[in-house]
Parts: structure tokens; sequence; C-alpha cells
């Protein structure tokens, strides 16, 4: 391991005055569930990393590893082969990030980490998360993806990349024509390491890894690992170490109900979600980029503000949607699978799959949008006659109980607790005022571009009283009159609520 920072931090006794000028953000006081808290005790400083990366670390609002970071980070130092499987929202992120950035030679004009994805919003949010974790350390990462300017990338990579992130086409791409070179890039990460082993990115990363040295560190992260995985591993891994920390399979903080509804009736029981449940923000999910639009369009006319995003708008436009979302411009989010895996936007409370998925994977990342760290959140399935076998089938591989949606969803389910008033709240308050603003611009920009955000009339809502979702042979039952998906303005501010106008 080369180090070439000034200072590796091995134990807490030694000087702790650079702690001092770190500015964390406010501490995070919503309950948490054992899927982040049950660790054995690890600290980042027992971890003997850089200094410079320990206060990224810190400054990122880490206070200690969580469990799969407390398996992995340590035997990846090592320089070990890893494969590892732990629940949705968890922090693998970090848990590759962090030891891939403390194998970097700041000093050495090479890639020296090449982090796959499978997704461009996915490549752009953890490289993100590599320049937040990397901030105090001096090194350069690029991300690149399909659907930008090859030549952008080729200017940017004459100058110095210590760590690449992307989509594996393009990285190929500029590998091939000896742009990027990763001759001298040891540490290779594959996360969401199944879906980049499917066959629509398999050949692909065989030819990638034939650019990188011999002499390499593979790693493999994901929630879900099916038999796909195993080919690549025997082919390509060497003794790699092996974590599984998905005992069971679905987060502890994620309840899931499903509402049995005929398809004409999706729309209206959507509608009445909306009225009934206390919505920081949702993603709704449909299966095809079509039914997106679609169903946009109806949200919008039931006169909820939302955004969508799907694979086949343009990049830019995908690119300020997710952007936009995460900032809390839009509380509703419709999108197709492209959003599926790896999205970490942790003001989102409600996932509602509008169309039921059809495996178990893609049911399982879906919800694991919600409930972000060990967080609580909500799952709804809007469940027709045709997917009864799927959902069934689904329960059992998750060993999961997926129940009928009750008349009413307890808050405690869902809704972080209201936590003490911090000096945050004011920050919130301006950023709420701000974000107003915002959203009338975006609204305007949007609009002529696809997007739907519309404040919501106050005469529609209260022309929704009829019907609702029916569930297990219950009865319709009437929707509030006065149902609010407001926001939780006053609520007490914690990393990633989102004050956001309608
Ligand atoms: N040690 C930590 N302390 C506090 N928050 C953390 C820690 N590690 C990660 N997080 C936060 O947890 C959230 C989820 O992390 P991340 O996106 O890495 O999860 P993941 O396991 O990759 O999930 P997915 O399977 O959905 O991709 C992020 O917002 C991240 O900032
Ligand atoms: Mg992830």
């Amino acid at each position: 391991m080369s180090q070439t920072g000034p200072s590796t931090s091995s134990a807490p006794a030694q000087n702790e005055s650079w702690k001092a000028g770190l500015r964390p953000p406010p501490k995070d006081l919503r309950p948490q569930t054992e899927d982040v808290t049950a660790t054995k005790g690890l600290e980042f400083e027992d971890m003997f990393l850089r200094r410079e990366l320990l206060m990224g670390i810190f400054e990122a609002g880490f206070e200690k590893p969580s469990p799969i970071q407390e398996e992995a980070i340590p035997i990846a130092l090592t320089k070990r082969d890893v494969l590892a499987r732990a629940k949705n929202g968890t922090g693998k992120t970090a848990a590759f990030v962090i030891p891939s950035l403390q194998q970097v030679d700041v000093n050495k004009n090479k890639i020296q980490a090449l982090l796959l994805v499978p997704t461009r919003e996915l490549a752009l949010q953890t490289s993100q998360v590599c320049k937040t974790l990397g901030k105090h350390m001096g090194l350069q990462v690029m991300v690149t993806t399909g659907g930008t300017t090859l030549k952008d990338d080729i200017l940017r990579l004459s100058e110095t990349v210590h760590v690449l992130v992307g989509t594996p086409g393009r990285i190929l791409d500029l590998a091939g024509k000896n742009v990027a070179d990763l001759s001298e890039c040891p540490v290779f990460v594959m996360d969401e390491a199944d879906k980049l082993l499917s066959p629509e990115f398999a050949p692909v990363m065989e030819q990638l890894l034939s650019y990188l040295p011999t002499e390499r560190q593979v790693m493999l992260f994901s929630a879900t690992f099916p038999m796909i995985v195993k080919d690549f591993k025997d082919k390509h891994m060497k003794s790699p170490y092996e974590i599984n920390l998905m005992d069971e399979l679905t987060l502890r903080g994620v309840t899931q109900y499903y509402a049995y509804v005929e398809e004409r009736q999706k729309v209206h029981c959507l509608n009445t979600l909306f009225s009934k449940l206390q919505i920081n923000q949702s993603i709704i999910f449909c299966n095809s980029t079509n039914r997106v639009e679609l169903l946009a369009k109806k949200v919008t006319e039931l006169g909820y503000s939302c955004f969508y995003s799907h694979a086949k708008m343009l990049q830019s436009h995908r690119n300020r949607v997710f952007h936009d979302f995460r900032n809390g411009v839009c509380r509703n989010l419709v999108c197709s699978d492209l959003l599926t895996r790896g999205i970490d936007i942790q003001a989102v409370n409600v996932v509602i799959n509008f169309d039921f998925p059809k495996n178990s994977e893609t049911y399982l990342h879906r919800i694991g949008r919600s409930g972000r760290f060990g967080h609580l959140g909500l799952a709804i399935n809007l469940v027709t006659y045709e997917d009864r076998f799927n959902l069934y089938r689904i329960e059992q591989e998750l060993g999961t109980e997926i129940q009928p949606i009750p008349q009413t969803i307890d808050k405690g389910l869902y809704v972080a607790p209201s936590a003490p008033e911090e000096p945050a709240q004011k920050t919130n308050q301006q950023q709420q005022q701000q974000q107003q603003q915002q959203q009338q611009q975006q609204a305007q920009q949007l609009r002529q571009q696809g997007t739907t955000p519309q404040p919501r009339a106050p005469q529609q809502q209260q022309a929704q009283g009829q019907v609702v979702y029916q569930s297990n042979g219950q009865q319709p039952q009437p929707a509030r009159q006065n149902g609010s998906a407001a926001p939780p303005r006053g609520q007490p501010a914690y990393r990633g609520a989102v004050p956001v106008a309608r």
C-alpha cells in the first residue's frame, strides 16, 4: 500500500487536534435499525487510514463504520479480492470507496482505481461520494458515462485522474482508444456486480479487465448475488474473501404492503395514497418507459407535482431531474428500473410499485430506495390479478411478508419522529424559500421538456372523495378530504429532510 499522504492515523490516542477543524453535517437523529447498528464496535480510526481520508469520512458525518464497512474495509486494505453482499442502504459504497482511496498515490499521474456501476445516475452519485470522502486528499476523480460528449472525456483524461468512476461501455471505449490508461490501475470495483454481470454488460466487463494489470484487486458488491456471478468469480477472482451480511433479505425498517387492484383502478389508488400518506419524498416505479410518461401525466392531472425519468430521455435532462429531485425540488419521482439500483436519496420514505416487478432482485432493490441507512420506510405494491403469482413467488424467494394494506397506516412505521429543534432548522427554512423559488423556475423549464411539476389546485384536492384502494376483499373506503401528503414543514431538520413545495 503506498503511503504518500503526510500521515497515517492509527490510534485515537494520537493528537486529536485535526478533528477540531472539521465541519460534519448536523447529526442525524432519526432512529436506525440493527441493519446498520449491529456492529462489532470497530472505529474508522482503528483501520490505519490516512488522516486526510479520515477527515473526509468524519466530515461526511460518518461516525462509525456500518456492519459491511467494518467487515469489508480491513480485508480490502490487504488487497485481497472481495465479494461482498449486504442489504440496501447499509453503506456498501463507502465500503469500497474508502479502501480504494486509501490505495491511491496522489503523486502518481495514473488511474489507480476503476469503479464501475451500471447506470449513469449511479456513476454521478458514486463519484460524488469519492469526492466527498477524498476531499482532503488532493486526489482527482473523474466520472464518465455514455450520453455525454466523448471529446470532453478525452480532453479531461489528458489531465490527471486518480479514480475513474463510470459505466462500462464508455470506459471500454476510452480504454480501447488508448485514452484511458488502465495499465497501472490495481483496483477494479464492480458495484451492483450482479447487474454488471448480466448478459447486457458481461462481455464488456471481460474486455475491460484485459486492460488492467494481472496483479489487481477485484471487488464485487451488491445486495443480490444470483448464480450469474459464480462464473465470473471462478474465472477472474483469486480466492476472494466472501462477506454475506444477508441472513434475512429485506430491510428491517421498511414495511411492505400490497393493495389488490384492477389495472384501471391504479391511478385512483395512487391518488388515495397521496392523500393519505405522509410522504416526504416518494419514488413510483413503472415497468416501461411509456407507462412512466403516461403516469407522470396522470399524476400531474391529479394535481400533484412529479418529475419523471427513464432511459429514453436525453442524458442532460435525466441528470437535471436526478439532481433536482435529490435536492428536494419535487416530492414525487415516477421512473423505470433505471433508478432501481444504488440510488441514495435519504429523504425518500415511500416507494410505490405502481407496476409490480417481475423478479425478486428488482423488487428488493426498488424497495431499498426507502429506508436508507437503517431508517424507516414504506413500500406499497399495487398488485393486479395477473401479478398474484409473482407476489407469492417474490415473498417466498425473499422470505418476507408483504401484507395487505390496512385502512390507516401508522405514521410511526415510516415517518421519522420529531427530533429536538436544532440550529440546522434555520438553514432548512432558508433552503425552503430557496427551493420554492427554484421550483418555480424548474417548473417552467421542465414543463417545456416533458417533466410535470405543478402546484396542486385546492379544488382538485376536494374532488377526490370517491375511491380508494381495495385490499384483500376490503370494501373501498372514502378518501379523506383533508388527507394530506403535505410537506413535513416545521419538522426538525435531519440530513436529507426536504422542505418541498407541492
Ligand atoms: N458509516 C456511516 N455512517 C453514517 N452514514 C453512512 C455511513 N455509511 C454510509 N452512510 C450513508 O448511508 C447511505 C446509504 O449508503 P450506500 O448508498 O452506500 O448504501 P448501499 O449499501 O450501497 O445501498 P444500495 O444497495 O441501495 O446501493 C448513504 O446516504 C451514506 O451516506
Ligand atoms: Mg450501493
